[in-house]
C-alpha cells in the first residue's frame, strides 16, 4: 500500500470515527439518563423509577412532554430545588426523558395472583 492510500484511508476512518461520536453526543440515551437521574438525586424524591413518593410526583408512566419537563426542572416552582444549566445540561435532561419513557406501566392487579386469591376490595 503507498504513502497516499493509507493517508487517504485514514482520513476516511477518521471522518466515520468523528461521525459516531456526534451521533452518540446528539441521541438521547435511557442508560446515560438512568445514571444521571440517580447522580443528580431526581430518585431520592420521585422513587427510582420515577413512579413518586411522598416527596415527589410520579413522573411514569405518563412521562410529561420533553419541553414540559425541561422548563419544570429549570424554574420549579414549588417544593423542588430548580436545577440549573450548569448542573444539568438539555441534553442530561434529554437523556432523563428517554429513561423515564422505558420505564413500563405497572402490572394490572389481575396480573398478581396473592391478589387474585384475596378477591377483588369490597
Ligand atoms: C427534593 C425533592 C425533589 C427532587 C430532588 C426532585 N424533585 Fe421533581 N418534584 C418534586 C416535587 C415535590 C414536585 C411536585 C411539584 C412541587 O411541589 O414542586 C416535583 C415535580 C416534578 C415535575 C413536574 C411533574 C408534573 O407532573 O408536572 C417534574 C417533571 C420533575 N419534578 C422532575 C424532576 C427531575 C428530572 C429531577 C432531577 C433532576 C427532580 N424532579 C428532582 C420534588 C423533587
Amino acid at each position: 500500500m503507498n504513502a497516499k492510500v493509507m493517508a487517504c484511508a485514514l482520513l476516511i476512518l477518521g471522518l466515520f470515527g468523528g461521525l459516531v461520536a456526534m451521533a452518540q453526543e446528539v441521541s438521547p440515551s435511557p442508560r446515560r439518563g438512568q445514571q444521571t437521574f440517580m447522580r443528580v438525586g431526581c430518585h431520592l424524591c420521585h422513587g427510582t423509577n420515577g413512579q413518586g413518593s411522598g416527596a415527589g410526583s410520579a413522573l411514569t408512566p405518563n412521562t410529561p412532554s420533553p419541553e414540559a419537563i425541561a422548563s419544570f426542572i429549570r424554574t420549579a416552582p414549588g417544593r423542588m430545588p430548580a436545577y440549573p444549566k450548569e448542573v444539568l445540561s438539555d441534553g442530561e435532561i434529554a437523556d432523563i426523558v428517554a429513561f423515564l419513557r422505558t420505564v413500563p406501566p405497572p402490572p394490572s392487579v389481575d396480573s398478581i395472583r396473592i391478589l387474585r386469591i384475596l378477591g377483588p376490595r369490597k
